[in-house]
């Protein structure tokens, strides 16, 4: 199913989102606006602030703040985005050129701050320190994450539970967070909040690795960013630490080599590839993202049935089947 489709059940409460997010984003600066509403307005699937109204629903929570909730935790996750183009090097994103190659590195070293405050501005507003706390932290995490990943760049000892730490860093945990605020608007027991939180997470890995499958198997069309940036990068992301585990000595050699390549031909992709799937790396980092999933599901055996419920399921399927 299509997000838009499954997020039919919250289409209004996401549309006020999104004039939330349009609302508070003003800036005095010319300048600064029209990079900001380049960034915001270029959309983006908006799955965290769609989770968090989705979990506070599902946890009895009638009020308006998960909107705004949302909003604030959809500007942290876009700072983000500026930080990590920029680190990247990444020339597209939601099929549009990324804000580092239009106006430079350091406008979006800015605007990434900028996007952080206000956040930030959303949720001293709304004045729960508990939120404050857990966003704050995922936050923390999230870099703590992003740095791990630039340490193990080019590194080909990079293990599988390197990756999974860089991935529930820098990914899952503000996903887990998304989640977890939500139902904590409602004020349920810890143990639903803890549900969701588990949810969260183990639904931001699986998230990061479907992504981190995308990027080798994609199209720029479907997925918006170019693909084969993280090999040209340095990342080694599970397809390729898994295909390393098993591959000849030559063929690791090659895999090295294109690593620690500046650029990558179209053919020298296509070798590391075909050796990837030659060893299974694709299918077998999806299979390890579809047990993500079940866990994620498995993590919701708390809550009664309900349609928000069906929704999150729908949701958890979708990461793992989504193009983009
Ligand atoms: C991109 O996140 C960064 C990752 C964690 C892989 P999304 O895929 O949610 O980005 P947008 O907001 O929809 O563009
Ligand atoms: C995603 O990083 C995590 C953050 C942005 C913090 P990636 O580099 O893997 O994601 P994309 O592919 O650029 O969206
Ligand atoms: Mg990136
Ligand atoms: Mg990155």
């Amino acid at each position: 199913m299509e997000l838009r489709e499954i997020c039919i059940p919250i289409k209004d409460e996401v549309s006020t989102m999104e004039s939330v997010l349009s609302e508070h984003l003003q800036s005095r600066i010319p300048f600064v606006q029209g990079v900001v509403d380049y960034v915001i307005q270029n959309g983006g699937k908006r799955l965290r602030p769609i989770l968090t109204i989705l979990c506070a629903k599902l946890t009895g929570y009638q009020g308006q703040a998960s909107q705004g909730l949302g909003a604030a935790i959809e500007f942290m996750h876009t700072a983000t985005l500026l930080h990590d183009d920029v680190i990247d090097n990444a020339g597209l994103r939601r099929g549009r050129t990324t804000t580092n190659s239009k106006w430079g590195n350091h406008v979006s070293v800015l605007v990434g701050d900028f996007f952080y405050c206000k956040a930030m501005d959303i949720l001293v507003a709304q004045g729960d320190l508990k939120i404050l706390k857990v966003i704050t932290d995922a936050i923390t995490t999230t870099t703590e994450g992003e740095i791990l990943e630039i340490t193990k760049s080019n590194d080909p000892g990079t293990t599988e539970n390197d990756y999974l730490q860089i991935i529930t860093s820098k990914t899952a945990v503000l996903i887990s967070a998304a989640c977890q605020t939500g139902a904590i608007l409602s004020r349920v027991s810890e143990e639903y909040e803890h549900s969701l939180r588990r949810f969260g997470l183990n639904l931001g890995i699986a998230f990061q690795l479907m992504d981190d499958v995308l990027d080798y198997t994609s199209t720029e069309e479907e997925f918006g960013k170019i693909n084969g940036t993280d090999l040209k990068e340095g990342k080694l992301t599970l397809p390729l630490i898994l295909t390393l585990k098993k591959c000849s000595e030559s063929e690791a050699q090659i895999i090295k080599n294109t690593l620690l390549a500046d650029e990558i031909a179209a053919e020298s992709f296509r070798q590391v590839l075909e050796i990837i799937n030659q060893y299974e790396g694709i299918r077998d980092t999806l299979l390890l993202a579809k047990s993500y999933i079940q866990r994620a599901k498995d993590n919701l055996s708390l809550f009664k049935p309900s349609l928000e419920k069906e929704t999150l399921c729908a949701l958890a399927d979708y990461v793992v089947c989504r193009k983009n």
